[in-house]
């Protein structure tokens, strides 16, 4: 999968060298390419924003630094000044061109609907996801509005509170559907009773020792008995799941009768 990142703070997207998926990065799993705005302005100030028409507070970002951005992207586009993107990982300057199909455009935005598993799991069979990550009270509408000529839109949240930018929140999407991608967590059995997954919130889990400070670990982890734990799990991630997440248990279907008694 080819993810292309859009920022003027390319150095928030760093985080994303470490652990699994700097890892995936590394073996080629990933094409992870941060681009700075501000390389595709022209002024001295490297301008990115003007205020909002209309009036009110903030700034708003200004058109064509994204068009251009976003033109470089898909390949069309002439880049701006001299360093054109700072790449995380193997980035050879002689990029493939986008994989068949329009790529994905996510604008994070409090104004999205809200990102979830089922959305990462959507997103992590797709070939080429860019990320436009806004400052300041938004990006303009008009190339928000030109970019769905070119690119399959998803404006997304990632809550109902609001971020400073997109940064932070493309991180979140970046590791939430790449984690799914086959080749980037080791081991792919670890993904299947995740919490979310199936609806449900997963187990507690528990390490050595068996006794510590006083607590042991519930008794039926100790007895060897898989299909006891499997059922103890099972019931414990309904348990959890009506206790922090009930409006979860209203989308779940495929309960039997031990599932409807734990709940009752
Ligand atoms: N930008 C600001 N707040 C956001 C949020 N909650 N989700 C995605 N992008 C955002």
């Amino acid at each position: 999968m080819k993810i292309d990142v859009v920022s003027i703070f390319p150095e928030y997207l760093a985080g994303l060298q470490l652990s699994l998926i700097g890892k995936a990065v590394d073996q080629g799993v990933l094409d992870l390419n941060v681009h700075d705005l501000r390389d595709f302005t022209f002024d001295r100030h490297s301008t990115v924003d003007d205020s909002p028409y209309g009036g009110g507070a903030g700034m708003v970002m200004k058109a064509e630094p994204w068009a251009l951005a976003l033109e470089h992207i898909l390949g069309g586009g002439s880049p701006g000044a001299a360093s054109v993107e700072q790449t995380v990982g193997a980035d050879t300057g002689d990029e493939e061109p986008a994989a068949a199909g329009r790529p994905i455009l996510i604008v994070p935005s409090p104004a999205g609907p809200v990102f979830n598993q089922r959305i990462a799991e959507e997103l992590s069979v797709a070939d080429h996801l860019v990320f436009a990550c806004g400052r300041y009270e938004g990006i303009d509408q008009r190339v928000i509005d030109w970019s769905g000529e070119h690119f399959d839109l998803r404006p997304m949240s990632i809550g109902d509170y609001v971020l400073n930018g997109g940064e932070v929140a493309s991180m979140v999407m970046i590791e939430a559907v790449s984690r799914l991608i086959p080749g980037v967590i080791g081991n792919p059995e670890s993904l299947t009773e995740e919490s979310h997954e199936d609806g449900l919130l997963e187990y507690p889990i528990y390490t050595k020792p068996a006794s510590w400070r006083d607590r042991d670990v519930p008794e039926i982890l100790l007895s060897g008995n898989h299909g006891a734990i499997a059922r103890w799990r099972r019931d414990r991630r309904l348990e959890r799941t009506a206790d922090v997440r009930p409006d979860l248990l209203a989308g779940l279907d495929g309960l039997d009768k031990h599932d409807r008694a734990i709940l009752e």
